[in-house]
């Protein structure tokens, strides 16, 4: 059984009353979740989410609370998962970002660029469009855009280039196809550091999923079902997403919009979130050790501010 990301770290912060209403919007091998369950008593009631049913379904065998409710569904979704009742209830709240370990080491879901496999990339493989159907129908310019944005690949437009050119004779259909094309595409010298296919199927896997803009969606549903002192807790694996969860919790705590050249503020805004860890918390080397994959994450954590009605304020 493998250490979650931040074990530490998200249970100090996630954990709240033992009672309470936990949500883990992205289960996938429940690492976290199987760590958060003995703090938990038999009252609490748990919400857990994947949009990958199969990932959803073996993970489920493992896990055991009389109150566990388990979805498979995107957490952009999250307000249509709640029962009744439990808006604006949550104790804690876990986003644990992009693929599983179960995900990337099952070669045939198309996430590596080690194994040959046939290019899916689908986290939800009910959904239609694949990573093999970015490549073949997209066109140049637009392969270039997701590749540059999402992998922020310097050789986006070679890369984009050479897959256009090779799809002009034959279709591309698994990993190792698209890899040889990257390699050929970008200079000898960029192949040194790290994998050249890793920015490109990063990116790819981004768009096949939509993985920012569920991202995007899920953060102010998550603040909406927190309750008053509630925490947020954010895992990104790369700036894209750290720069979303951010910049969503930097305006959440803003407590002033009044125009920058106004002398004295008299808006009174009310602010939702409380900024926990200003700078994001990463893993230190002990960590790194055992688990390199945990190399680019950064856990954010903010607390939902306590409104305090007129009444609490005079
Ligand atoms: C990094 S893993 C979570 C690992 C988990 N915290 C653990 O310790 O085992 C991310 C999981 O979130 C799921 N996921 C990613 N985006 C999602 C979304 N928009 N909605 C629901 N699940 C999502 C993936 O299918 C994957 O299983």
């Amino acid at each position: 059984m493998h250490i979650p990301v931040l074990r530490d770290e998200v249970i100090h912060h996630w954990l709240g009353d033992p009672r309470g209403f936990y949500i883990d919007c992205t289960l996938g091998g429940g690492g976290h979740l199987r760590q958060l369950l003995p703090h938990l008593s038999d009252e609490a009631k748990i919400l857990a989410i994947d949009k990958d049913g199969e990932v959803l379904r073996q993970t489920a065998a493992t896990l055991s609370h009389p109150n566990l409710r388990l979805v498979n569904g995107d957490f952009k979704d999250l307000d249509r998962f709640l029962a009744p009742g439990e808006e604006g209830q949550a104790e804690g709240i876990l986003i644990d970002l992009g693929v599983s370990s179960f995900q990337i080491d099952e070669p045939q879901r198309g996430f590596s660029y080690h194994e040959d496999a046939l290019l899916d990339m689908r986290m939800n493989r009910n959904q239609p469009v694949k990573a093999a159907d970015l490549v073949n129908q997209l066109s140049e310019q637009e392969l270039s855009r997701i590749i540059f944005t999402y992998g922020e690949e310097k050789f986006a437009r070679q890369i984009a280039r050479a897959i256009c050119k090779y799809r002009e004779k034959q279709a591309i259909e698994t990993t190792l196809q698209l890899t040889d094309i990257i390699k050929q595409a970008v200079p000898a010298r960029s192949r040194r550091d790290k994998h050249p296919a890793r920015r490109t199927f990063q990116a790819l896997r981004i768009a096949v999923n939509r993985e920012l803009e569920a991202l995007e969606e899920c953060l102010p549903k998550a603040v909406e079902a927190l309750k008053p002192g509630g925490r947020l807790c954010v895992i990104s694996f790369h700036s894209l997403e750290d720069r979303i969860v951010k910049k969503f919790f930097a305006e959440q705590a803003r407590t002033c919009i009044c125009p920058p050249r106004q002398p004295v503020c008299n808006c009174y805004y009310q602010p939702s979130l409380e900024i926990v860890t200003r700078k994001g918390i990463t893993p230190g080397e002990a960590e790194l050790e055992v688990n390199p994959r945990a190399r680019s994450a950064k856990l954010r954590v903010a607390r939902k501010i306590v409104v305090l009605s007129n009444r609490e304020e005079e």
